[in-house]
């Protein structure tokens, strides 16, 4: 590992943003019918404000039967009638911008819903149309057709292909809902240029691009070794639908998309992927000419673990700066259990088996909390921009014990009730201390909320020295007025149970041990935990200090 990281140059936002991620479901009810809606984010633009985020992500919000949370898009240039309208939206994106905060769209290119009117048609229509050439439909194997094209699964579990009334069989890498578009299709190539443009128009300032790894498919349909596969999804050489060297061409289409509109309009403009691939490619993506970014998920699939965690950093900040790119960090988002509630669970846990049949006390959420803390100060520190998810700056916990009925998740149907899925992190904001749904909306709330929600909510934790939220508004207008001019990082070799670095005379450190570490010369800023005194620094704690 080398002592000093280099930091690739350039001003643009996306570099060092710290995003905030909205789940638009459950952020803020406005209109009262118990999901959240665009008039709620809007009502609470001053809260991010003041939080201190650049950057706002929105997860999708478009027309949508919701059988994947929104990841079935059933329009991509309208919203939900139950999230709102475009006008809603034009508006929200004004007054984010106002407030100096700028707006990432998620698009969805891997797949439609299935009432997407491009597959009413191609469902009414006869095997060879041009309305099917836009998915993928193939005939089946076996003497009538009756087993599918390949042996491909669904992430979700189940086939991955589904049969149409006159025999053939459509591809679907998710839920039956959602079929797989076919990428070299010259009209859905335009298409996405064009949707693209459409919400560039409308004010937006990125992309956040769904499942990017996965838009090229295997022209020969192999099957595959369905055992390593499930080990393994986007780690295997050649596989026939994730990480194709033929999606780089689509990158590069998109990327010259949004170049041409940044000239036109003199707005930066960004995207970042989506894209669970092996580490090695990830540069790959992030080449002049393809995304901006790529999310970072082999930081957030490390234990709590000082060698990993320092590898993987190591790692995200060269391969970054190897193409130009800034690294992402990201430690919750939508899909997967919330991190206060991983770093409280034994090393190990498996979480789907935990959610199914493990008892909350397994979660140590003290533990959890402080480590939680201390990993986000240490990734604020660090050059690159920041990933936020709704929530986590209240130290919400992952909902492990929502009643089966309420369960939302295709995970849940697919997995034929076997895998809990992520219903557990899209709990509604808890807004109040008391109230109905505890300010999340005037009703209740899509998902029930824990009835010690309001311990954690925003009310609660306001203006409270030593709180998750307070910390996180100290760490980020902190952050902007240090870190995120400080350049190259250097490492330092302070104490073997410690990740320690200095960029530019400020210091950042954080305990992994289990005993305190003596605190180096300098003014300290801030920690992670009250419970660190001025001499020391305690356990599972992070310090910022600027060098005398
Ligand atoms: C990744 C999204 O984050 C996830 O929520 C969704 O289920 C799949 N892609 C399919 O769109």
């Amino acid at each position: 590992m080398s002592e000093t990281i280099h930091v690739a140059a350039g001003t643009e936002w996306w570099r060092n943003a710290v995003v905030y991620q909205v789940y638009p479901r459950s952020f803020a009810d406005a209109n009262g019918d118990g999901t959240g809606d665009v008039e709620g984010i809007r009502s609470r633009i001053p809260y991010l404000t003041q939080l201190g985020v650049n950057a706002i992500w929105m997860n999708p919000w478009y027309p949508s039967p919701l059988l994947d949370g929104g990841y079935d898009v059933a329009d991509y240039r309208s919203i939900a009638p139950m999230f709102g309208s475009l006008d809603d939206a034009k508006r929200l994106i004004a007054d984010a911008h106002d407030a100096g905060i700028r707006v990432i769209v998620d698009l969805v290119p891997n797949h439609t819903s299935w009432d997407h009117k491009w597959f009413v048609e191609a469902v009414a229509a006869t095997p060879g149309s041009a309305a099917r050439d836009r998915y993928i439909f193939r005939d089946g194997k076996g003497e009538n057709g009756e087993l599918p094209p390949t042996n491909w699964s669904s992430v979700f579990g189940g086939p991955a292909w589904s049969r149409c009334e006159d025999g053939q069989w459509y591809l679907h890498l998710f839920d039956i809902s959602q079929p797989d578009l076919n990428w070299t299709n010259p009209e859905v190539r335009a298409e996405f240029c064009d949707i693209f443009r459409f919400w560039v128009d409308l004010g937006a300032d990125g992309f956040r691009v769904d499942v990017s790894h996965g838009l090229i498919k295997d022209p020969d349909f192999p099957d595959v070794d369905l055992a390593s596969e499930i080990l393994t999804v986007g780690h295997i050489e050649n596989h026939p639908h994730w990480d194709r060297d033929e999606v780089h061409e689509i990158n590069r289409e998109w990327r010259a998309v949004l170049d041409a509109k940044e000239v036109e309009l003199g707005r930066e403009l960004m995207m970042v992927a989506e894209a669970w691939v092996k580490p090695e490619s990830v540069p790959l993506y992030l080449r002049p000419d393809e995304y901006h970014q790529s999310f970072n998920f082999d930081f957030l699939g490390c234990p709590w673990d000082i060698t990993q965690m320092r590898s993987s950093i190591n790692r995200a900040l060269v391969d970054a700066a190897s193409v130009g790119s800034s690294a992402t960090w990201v430690l919750s988002n939508h899909d997967v259990v919330r991190h206060a509630t991983r770093y409280g669970l034994p090393e190990g846990t498996d979480y789907q088996e935990w959610l199914m049949h493990g008892s909350a006390e397994l979660c140590d959420h003290t533990l959890g909390v402080k480590r939680a803390r201390a990993i986000t100060m240490m990734l604020l520190a660090l050059p690159g921009s920041t990933y936020i998810y709704q929530g986590e700056e209240l130290g919400l916990h992952e909902v492990h014990d929502l009643p089966h009925e309420v369960l939302d998740d295709p995970v849940w149907r697919r997995s034929e009730h076997t895998r809990k899925g992520r219903d557990g992190c899209r709990v509604p904001i808890p807004w109040t201390t008391t109230g109905a749904s505890f300010g999340f909306g005037s009703d209740g709330s899509w998902l029930p909320q824990p009835s010690d929600w309001g311990a954690q909510s925003v009310e609660a934790q306001d203006g409270v020295a030593g709180s998750v939220l307070e910390l996180y508004r100290s760490a980020l207008a902190l952050r902007a007025a240090s870190w995120v001019d400080s350049g190259d990082l250097n490492w330092l070799e302070l104490d073997p149970h410690a990740i320690a670095f200095e960029r530019n005379g400020y210091v950042c450190i954080t305990n992994f041990g289990d005993s305190d570490i003596q605190l180096p010369d300098g003014d300290l800023l801030l920690a992670s935990d009250d419970s660190a005194s001025i001499a020391m620094i305690a356990a599972n704690t992070t310090v910022w200090i600027k060098r005398p």
